[in-house]
């Protein structure tokens, strides 16, 4: 199996609530407006699919689904699956239930892979599992495509612990009861690249929400050095652009200045006779 954020495999996750993750984790309008028009742009055209390997509830996905373009998703929480598929009825190309590195779609490849929350985070460097989902989204990729997947690049280290990075709340979970989250950097391994996060959501008026659902985790800061080398294991990809997502819209990064949480794009070559295509 995969990653998993671990208290998911003994506890409940806030991926076992997807309505409490869609309302707390929806992108403001304008932002995926100018992700959006971002994609356009670089491909030259509005993508005829779009997919997310890591689809919870179709967080983001529905958005473009609301504009009458194909999506697919993949997650391993099968609630997730049965929230995406109601939100983006009539646009669906399909929703399964899987492993993020091991995609058993039947319907690919996609003109775009997407994963923008943050997840791919959890994959640690060296660990075989980043390569595997690498390859899967290479893989789900059309030629000509895009991969699009948020990443962290190593910044400073906070100047003490706790560390509140975000909070935001209340916010309405589905006319029903209300929601708030918060994460934190409990440490830090400048060594390895690790943060020790902490995510915590409390809610209020979501009777089955265990209160406070507190959640561990590490995630891994890429430096640029050391993600450049490892994309050469991918020729059949080629960075075309990054950028960070502020709470104004994105905000165009450069390679030799790249921090925290970005976003990078990959163009995927377009000979389909490339055996490296395959
Ligand atoms: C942070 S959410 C991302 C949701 C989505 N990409 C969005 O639009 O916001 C992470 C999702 O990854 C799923 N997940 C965790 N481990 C996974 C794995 N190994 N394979 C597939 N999905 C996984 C969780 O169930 C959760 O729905």
């Amino acid at each position: 199996m995969g990653l998993f954020i671990q208290p998911y495999m003994s506890n409940l996750s806030l991926y076992n609530f997807p309505e409490v993750y869609d309302s707390l984790r929806t992108p403001a309008p304008h932002v995926f407006e100018e992700v959006y028009q971002t994609m356009v742009k670089l491909l030259g055209h509005v993508p005829e699919s779009v997919m997310d390997p890591a689809s919870g509830p179709a967080t983001w996905l529905s958005f473009f689904a609301d504009k009458g373009i194909m999506v697919a998703g993949n997650d391993i929480v099968p609630e997730m699956i049965e929230s995406a598929k109601k939100k983006c009825n009539g646009q669906s190309l399909e929703f399964i239930v899987g492993d993020m590195c091991d995609l058993k779609f039947q319907r690919g490849p996609f003109e775009v892979c997407f994963e923008l929350s943050g997840h791919c985070g959890l994959f640690l460097p060296g660990h075989e599992t980043f390569y595997k989902f690498m390859r899967e989204l290479s893989r789900n990729t059309k030629p000509n495509g895009m991969i699009m997947v948020t990443l962290f690049f190593v910044e400073p280290c906070p100047d003490h612990y706790p560390f509140m990075v975000d909070q935001w709340g209340p916010v309405n979970v589905n006319g029903q009861g209300s929601a708030w989250i918060s994460y934190e950097i409990l440490r830090s391994n400048p060594t390895l690249n690790l943060d020790q996060v902490r995510r915590t959501v409390r809610t209020q008026g979501i009777p089955a929400f265990p209160n406070p659902l507190v959640e561990e985790y590490e995630m891994f800061s890429w430096t640029e050095d050391r993600f450049l080398a490892f994309l050469k294991n991918f020729p059949e990809l080629v960075l075309i652009d990054s950028f960070s997502i502020e709470k104004y819209g994105v905000h165009h990064t450069s390679w030799g200045q790249q921090r925290g949480e970005t976003t990078v794009v990959l163009r995927k070559l377009g000979c389909p006779k490339d055996p490296l295509l395959s």
